[in-house]
């Protein structure tokens, strides 16, 4: 390599791929940020359900639909069937509650997108908090007033800490409330 097309490899090509690579990470950090620390993240949904009006205005309960928070770790999405109980009739040449028969006559379960999920190396479980007067308001937000579900706060290991160690200041509404585990091994098995 002579001399000119040395330094024009020093002193143009290299700062320009440089400045790439750093505009392409800035970039995708950005763009990722919202489902990496999960707040803020409210992706559209196959079908448009509105807690507002299932939760909120008709005051179905939580767990007519997610029936698994009192009895174990996942609080469970609700199979199509649920909805047919009522969408059978109700609301039923609406379209997207033709799209809800669509699934339900095909037998193909509703690809919901996942909002609020912690990683496989960290046990999480709802029965154990939802038995012990802990509501569904003091991690999720106010789903009953939310149009389309996002989630409000953060499911990092000192999001959960921080409840654990101050379980008063955060659960006022509870008058008898243990502390929750700080040790590695409750959460970390
Ligand atoms: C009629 C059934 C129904 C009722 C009642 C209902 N939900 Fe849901 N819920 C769903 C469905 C379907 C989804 C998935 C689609 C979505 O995110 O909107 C969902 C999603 C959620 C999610 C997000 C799940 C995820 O992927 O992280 C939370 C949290 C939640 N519901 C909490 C509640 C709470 C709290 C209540 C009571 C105030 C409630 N739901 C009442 C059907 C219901
Ligand atoms: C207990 C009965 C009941 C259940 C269970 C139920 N719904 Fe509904 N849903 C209704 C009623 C009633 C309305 C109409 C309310 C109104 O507009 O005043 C409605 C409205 C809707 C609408 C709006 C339709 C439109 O465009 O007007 C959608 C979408 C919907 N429901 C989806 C679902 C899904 C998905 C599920 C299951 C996760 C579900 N519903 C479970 C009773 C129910
Ligand atoms: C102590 C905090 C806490 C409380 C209270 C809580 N959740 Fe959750 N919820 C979580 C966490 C953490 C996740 C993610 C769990 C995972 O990734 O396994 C989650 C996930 C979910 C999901 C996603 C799907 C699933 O099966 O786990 C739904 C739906 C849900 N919660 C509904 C509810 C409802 C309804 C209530 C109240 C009856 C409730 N949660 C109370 C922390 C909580
Ligand atoms: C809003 C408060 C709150 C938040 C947030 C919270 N917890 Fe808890 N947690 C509690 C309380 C209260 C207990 C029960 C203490 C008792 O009575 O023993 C508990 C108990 C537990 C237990 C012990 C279960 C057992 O078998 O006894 C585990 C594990 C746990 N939490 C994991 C988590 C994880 C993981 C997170 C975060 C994703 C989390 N918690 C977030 C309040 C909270
Ligand atoms: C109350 C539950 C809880 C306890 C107790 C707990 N962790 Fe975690 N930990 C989590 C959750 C949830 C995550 C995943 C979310 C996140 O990345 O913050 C996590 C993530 C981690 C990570 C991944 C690093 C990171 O920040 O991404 C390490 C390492 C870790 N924990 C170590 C520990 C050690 C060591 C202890 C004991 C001193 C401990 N944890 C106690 C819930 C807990």
């Amino acid at each position: 390599m002579n001399k000119y097309l040395l330094d024009h490899t020093l002193k143009i090509r290299v700062p320009i791929i440089l400045f790439v690579i750093l505009v392409t990470f800035i970039v995708t950090f950005y763009a990722s940020r919202a489902e990496r620390d999960g707040i803020g993240y409210t992706p559209d949904q196959p079908i448009q359900f509105s807690h507002q009006l299932h939760a909120g205005q008709m005051e179905i309960d939580c767990q007519y639909c997610h029936t698994g928070v009192a009895k174990g770790r996942q609080a469970l999405v609700p199979s199509v069937n649920i909805c047919m109980n009522c969408h059978t009739i109700a609301r039923k040449d609406k379209p997207e509650i033709i799209k809800l028969t669509k699934y339900y006559e095909d037998g193909t379960p509703i690809p919901w997108k996942r909002i609020h999920q912690v990683p496989e190396y960290a046990y999480f479980n709802h029965s154990v908090h939802i038995n012990r007067g802990v509501e569904c308001v003091s991690c999720h937000g106010d789903i009953a007033r939310m149009e389309k579900v996002g989630q409000v706060k953060g499911f990092t290991m000192t999001a959960c800490l921080d409840c654990h160690r101050n379980p008063h200041e955060n659960l006022p509404y509870l008058e008898k409330v243990n502390k929750g585990p700080e040790n590695c091994f409750a959460c970390h098995r």
